[in-house]
């Protein structure tokens, strides 16, 4: 047996996990030659554009569809009165990651923004012109927005799934001998996506069978959602989905635009493609709900949390059950001896929340590092000192142990490139010129799940190989990752690895989501490449021609494209010529990746995250000056695009602390500031300064391969350590975010 194939803890990967490789794809991507599902131009495609509704709530009263239709070139309007039949509602929760969407199915308006009709016509412009002629009239409500909007009702607690609420220790008693309390309400604003690339589709029927170019973080739940809806068998179904300009959770889903081009495509006998403008990508593919943050913080006379109690009331739709998770952030941060974590819903005139970068983690951990950070001032302590008194030694929210957790080594080193020890107690101590200079700092934190994903390894007669999986990659190098654990699975250098990936025909990858990508996608890529060598091994091993014979439980290790023995490193031979022997021309392997039982460890990627501010004190003006986390995150497969992932992440902490905002008009509960102009986002003069270290840790619990993950990790921790730096060059605690100038002078 080859002892790479015996998959336990401590699995060794060989020489192409680790490497800082760029991305595989990247001169396709900057040369323009990644094709983006908006690029197909298939023969005959018709352009399709939906209408939306200018009203938050009521009902759509009449559309002018003559008036569309005799547009030159408008071929069809698409309204709730003539939309193509759909095997199942929309409104239908088809499986659990599914939302209720907007098809056309009646007249009612649930939010602004949401789709009322489509006009599909022979160019962009005609549709276009069709859309703006529909000329609707309304029955308008008045519209529920933000989190005092439906003030007059009762917030409702709503689930999705996940405990909305979890309660540990006896709190009464734990607040009985606490010597301090502390309150503090955060708030944080409704953010919405913005991926670079719009939610694009181009549809084209061939008989029964449907083909589908769409960008998709879950290629296969994709078409099971199309099935459903159409009534179709999946396997009539292909989405290609190779590239995607970003997706950040809004691409997991699968929402009624999509659908709506694919039945009109199937209407009309054409190929169809749409491509949401970037006003229209506001309400009817997700965004991160508005929410308001209540914590208490009960400590002893030293400072130890006794008790942590943190509710979150979030905006959700009208008509679905999506609500931010933000209290389940403080479930395993800190040490406490008892702990509350609540949420409730408060409905409103919005489409429906959904899964956005560090879901539930983001905005949570920036209303807990931000008590935290008063708390330890109400105190006299040093941040840092404080949160290293309520290090979590165990998970205090289940007790057990974590897999691993290298955050002192994380806060020690940020600590020392930051400067921190430098760091004045008081407030508004530090100037720089006329400006307040502030030093603050979070912890970083985010759950390592794995879902489920397969893949295919074929090893090809010249040692070459290629493995096949349907991974997605948003831009952040997962193929290039997933190819080099692809390639220490089958013992051989990436450049003899072709990586086919993004094409629903192939193995089911799972979602590109919740961070847990490469550890899932990524055991299911090495352990189809170990079953290859497996086979491959047995061959050579029991082949009297071949100088492993008889290695048998002394076994071989591959590595180069040769099969090594343990016993004996001189002896060797290479893949092709055990193939050439064995007459093989393929040999095939196939793997699976997902976590096995429930697990009986705390799995967490850690960080810690200092930053700097200068702020203006007549102006109000913020800039972040220096930004600098240290993360531990188990094996790294790829540094340099880790650590890309974790600087982007940061900056998406700047963006949330400083920026990013959705703002409606409470009157007409439309949308101010839907565009890249209103909605703001970090440029590269907001940031200066920002560094990402990364902390070895060696993780045997998490998964055979020692992988937890970077995808969401580097916007956790940042916001609040933005903030308590505002705190510490003002005096002024923040809030709420975005921190505006005004709330600072
Ligand atoms: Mo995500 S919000 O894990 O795509």
């Amino acid at each position: 047996m080859a002892d790479m194939t015996n998959i336990q803890q401590h699995v060794r990967l060989g020489s192409n996990s680790g490497q800082p490789m760029t991305r595989r794809d990247g001169v396709l991507k900057v040369t323009g030659q990644a094709p983006y599902a908006a690029d197909r131009r298939p023969e005959g495609v018709l352009h399709a554009v939906t209408a939306v509704a200018g009203i938050a709530r009521g009902t759509v009263e009449h559309l002018d569809t003559a008036a569309a239709l005799a547009h030159p070139g408008v071929v069809r309007v698409y309204t709730p009165a003539n939309r193509p039949a759909l095997a199942v509602h929309p409104d239908t929760k088809i499986h659990g990651f599914a939302w209720r969407t907007e098809a056309l199915q009646d007249d009612s308006v649930r939010y602004a923004g949401q789709p009322i009709a489509l006009v599909v016509a022979e160019t962009l412009e005609a549709a276009t012109e069709g859309v703006r002629l529909l000329n609707p009239r309304y029955r308008a409500d008045p519209p529920r927005i933000g989190l005092d909007g439906n003030a007059p009702y009762d917030p409702e607690t709503v689930s999705i799934g996940r405990p909305p609420s979890l309660e540990t220790g006896d709190m009464d008693a734990a607040r009985a001998g606490a010597a301090h309390r502390l309150d503090t309400v955060i708030e944080t604003a409704a953010q919405y996506h913005n991926a670079l690339e719009p939610h694009a589709i181009t549809a084209q029927w061939f008989g029964d069978r449907v083909e589908i170019d769409t960008p998709n973080q879950a290629i296969g739940l994709a078409r099971q959602s199309f099935a459903a809806y159409l009534g179709i068998d999946p396997a009539q179904i292909v989405i290609r989905s190779p590239f995607l300009g970003g997706g950040f959770g809004s691409k997991a889903i699968l929402y009624g635009a999509q659908l709506l081009a694919v039945l009109a495509s199937k209407d009309l006998d054409r190929p169809v493609k749409l491509a949401l403008r970037r006003d229209q990508m506001y309400g009817p593919v997700g965004h991160r709900p508005a929410t308001r943050q209540t914590l208490r913080l009960d400590l002893d006379d030293q400072g130890h949390i006794m008790a942590l109690d943190h509710h979150t009331l979030a905006v959700a739709s009208s008509f679905d059950n999506f609500i931010e998770s933000a209290s389940n952030a403080a479930h395993s941060v800190y040490a406490t001896t008892a702990m509350r974590t609540t949420h409730s819903a408060v409905r409103a005139d919005t489409g429906t929340p959904g899964p956005m970068r560090a879901p539930g983690e983001a905005p949570g951990s920036a209303a807990l590092e931000v008590a935290i950070d008063q708390a330890a001032h109400a105190m006299g302590m040093d941040p840092l000192a404080f949160r290293l008194l309520n290090y979590a030694e165990t998970d205090p929210s289940t007790g057990m142990a974590f897999s691993s957790k290298a955050l002192r080594e994380c806060y020690a080193q940020a600590a020392e490139l930051f400067g921190w020890v430098d760091r004045p107690m008081e407030p508004r101590r530090m100037r720089q010129g006329r400006l307040l200079k502030g030093w603050g700092m979070g912890t970083a934190q985010f759950p390592c799940p794995m879902f489920q994903a397969a893949a295919h390894a074929t090893l090809r007669a010249d040692g070459s190989a290629v493995v096949e999986t349907s991974a997605a990659d948003m831009g952040q190098g997962a193929w290039t990752a997933l190819a080099q654990i692809a390639a220490d699975g089958l013992g051989i250098d990436i450049d003899r690895l072709e990586f086919r990936s993004g094409h629903s025909d192939l193995p089911d990858a799972g979602v590109a989501g919740g961070s847990g990508h490469t550890a899932t996608a990524g055991t299911a890529l090495f352990n189809a490449g170990a079953d290859t060598v497996r086979q491959l091994a047995d061959i050579a091993t029991n082949d009297p021609g071949s100088p492993l014979f008889g290695a048998g439980n002394a076994g071989v290790t591959a590595r180069g494209g040769r099969l090594y023995r343990n016993d004996d490193d001189s002896r060797s031979e290479a893949y092709e010529d055990i193939l050439a022997r064995a007459g093989l021309d393929l040999l095939r392997g196939e793997g699976k990746g997902a976590r096995e039982g429930e697990p009986d460890r705390a799995m967490f990627s850690h960080g810690g995250v200092f930053a700097e501010v200068l702020v203006d004190p007549d102006l109000g003006q913020i800039r972040v000056s220096r930004l600098v986390g240290a993360f531990a995150a188990g094996r790294i497969i790829n540094p340099q695009l880790a650590r890309s992932q974790l600087l982007g992440g940061m900056i998406w902490g700047v963006g949330f602390a400083l920026h990013e905002e959705a703002i409606h008009d409470p009157r007409t509960g439309r949308f101010t500031n839907n565009d890249l102009a209103g909605y703001h986002i970090p440029v590269n003069a907001d940031v200066p300064f920002v560094e990402a270290l990364m902390v070895h840790e060696d993780d045997a619990f998490v998964n055979a391969l020692g992988i937890k993950g970077v995808g969401e990790l580097g916007v956790t921790g940042t916001v609040g350590a933005i903030a308590n730096a505002v705190w510490h060059a003002t005096g002024i605690r923040p809030r709420r975010f975005p921190i505006h100038p005004e709330s600072l002078i």
